[in-house]
């Protein structure tokens, strides 16, 4: 049977004080959004139904951007959860089968807990994702009789006895869509908030002879974001959750609190990660890989046995082969460096191709953008690139090629050439000397006019 998604992001979020929509606000690199999306999109869902109100549009875009499947379903008043997922039952016409109601400000939720979800409802015609809390403050509380889930009481309108209870809402619910959206149109709006309220579905569901139950999560899964303060949190959380995944799968650090991780990065086992690296969005990097200290990567690929850093900067398209060197200072973008290929000092190389074994000088420029548009440099495989060569691109150097140091190329270097594009040095004996007491001389000449 397939699932459907709903996920909850029409609410404004007023204590982030922000311009931005709450569920854009990162974690890893990811707006939460992407993170609610991410754990659901493990069902396999049917479709993906993303309800949004308070800055809609920037929302929209954003699901769109990272799955261009979302439906987007506007509620343009926020009337409460429930009538939140009412605004989603256009985008799931026609489904059959289940839904499965997320909040897109609710990151951690583990996909193994959806399926756990989505198993209980074999037994059960509603099943809600619920927590025991350390802290029950202000959640709605679960009013269990033994297995079955009896209703759901807001906070504000619970007994003494109900705001007793520690089992509490999540707000993640499965139920078979039209059951869903039936029971949607029998909640009303009389209590404490006036609000229309998606837990309200249980105890009416009940009325009808339905069954519910509750299965539970660790706290943290549930955790939400609602200010600034919560939001570093959660980056901590993720942050302290992704290295004790590294470790438990085979990664090496020194100092792990002081490496940063996105919410994709991919790491092969024994890798080395030193101290103060930071992972942008879409890195993977291969078993046996070693990441010195102080490297920035985002959107590169490192295969195995490369060394980059320290001080390495890889930027998106940057893709280094088996046993590549990348040193200090040496930034790469949009550039494939093929196996043993070196380059190691103080080097920026955008927008090029460098072949096997070829060797890249210190100091070393591709020179790619005159200012509109960007060229492609080529280096040719076991090529020498002298130190402080520039590569006016487009440009190629062939295999073998050599390039002098302080060399400005600007033609293509044929296969095992020398090219050398510099001016040729004169050298004028006993003239730095001259040089030298001329210049003395006017200086004591104007030292002492001043005293
Ligand atoms: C809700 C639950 C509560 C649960 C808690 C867990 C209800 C009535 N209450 O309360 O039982 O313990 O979550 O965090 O469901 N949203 C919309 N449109 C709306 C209202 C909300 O899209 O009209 C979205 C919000 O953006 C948010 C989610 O729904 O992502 C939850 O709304 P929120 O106002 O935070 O509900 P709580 O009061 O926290
Ligand atoms: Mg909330």
């Amino acid at each position: 049977m397939s699932t459907a998604l709903i996920v909850l992001a029409a609410g404004k979020g007023t204590r982030m004080k922000s311009d931005m929509p709450k569920v854009l606000h990162p974690i890893a690199g990811a707006p939460m959004l992407v993170h609610a999306l991410r754990a659901g999109a493990t069902l396999e869902p049917a479709r993906i139904a993303v309800v949004t109100g308070h800055g809609a549009d920037a929302v929209e875009a954003a699901a769109l951007e990272h799955d261009p499947e979302v439906i987007a379903a506007r509620q343009e008043q926020q009337l409460g959860t429930a009538h939140a997922v009412g605004c989603a039952r256009a985008a799931l016409a026609g489904h059959d089968g289940d839904a499965l109601v997320l909040y897109g400000d609710t990151p951690f939720i583990q996909p193994g807990t959806l399926e756990r979800m989505i198993e209980a409802r074999r037994d059960h015609d509603i099943v809600v994702l619920g927590f025991e809390a350390a802290d029950p403050g202000r959640y709605g509380r679960l009013v269990m009789n033994g297995g079955a889930l009896e209703r759901i009481v807001e906070f504000k309108d619970a007994s003494e006895a109900e705001r007793a209870l520690t089992f509490c809402n999540s707000g993640v619910i499965a139920a078979d869509s039209d059951t869903l959206f039936q029971l949607i149109d029998a909640v009303g709006n009389d209590n404490a908030s006036g609000e229309y309220y998606l837990t309200d579905i249980i105890g009416i569901a009940r009325a009808q002879g339905l069954t519910a139950t509750a299965i539970a999560c660790d706290e943290a899964e549930t955790l939400g974001v609602n200010s600034r303060e919560e939001l570093a949190a959660a980056e901590d959380l993720f942050q302290s959750r992704a290295r004790a995944a590294a470790f438990e799968d085979g990664v090496n650090f020194y100092a792990p609190g002081s490496v940063y991780f996105a919410y994709d990065t991919v790491i092969g086992r024994d890798t080395l990660i030193e101290q103060n690296v930071v992972f942008g969005p879409g890195v993977t990097v291969e078993s046996g890989a070693h990441i010195r200290a102080f490297s920035h990567l985002e959107g590169c690929h490192v295969a195995r046995g490369a060394i980059v850093g320290p001080y390495a900067r890889l930027r998106p398209g940057a893709e280094l082969a088996e046993d590549v060197r990348v040193g200090n200072f040496v930034e790469i973008k949009n550039a494939v460096l093929d196996e043993g290929a070196k380059v190691n000092h103080l080097s920026y190389i955008g927008d090029a191709h460098i072949g096997a074994g070829a060797n890249v000088g210190a100091g070393t420029v591709t020179c790619n953008y005159d200012g509109v548009s960007k060229h492609h440099t080529a280096i040719g495989a076991h090529a020498f690139i002298g130190s402080s060569t520039m590569l006016i691109a487009p440009v190629q150097i062939g295999d073998h090629a050599m390039t002098a140091s302080g060399s400005v190329v600007t033609q293509d270097v044929p296969d095992g050439a020398l090219a050398v594009a510099r001016a040729r040095q004169v050298n004028k004996p006993g003239l730095a000397r001259k040089l030298f007491d001329k210049l003395k001389h006017a200086k004591n000449k104007n030292t002492k006019g001043a005293s």
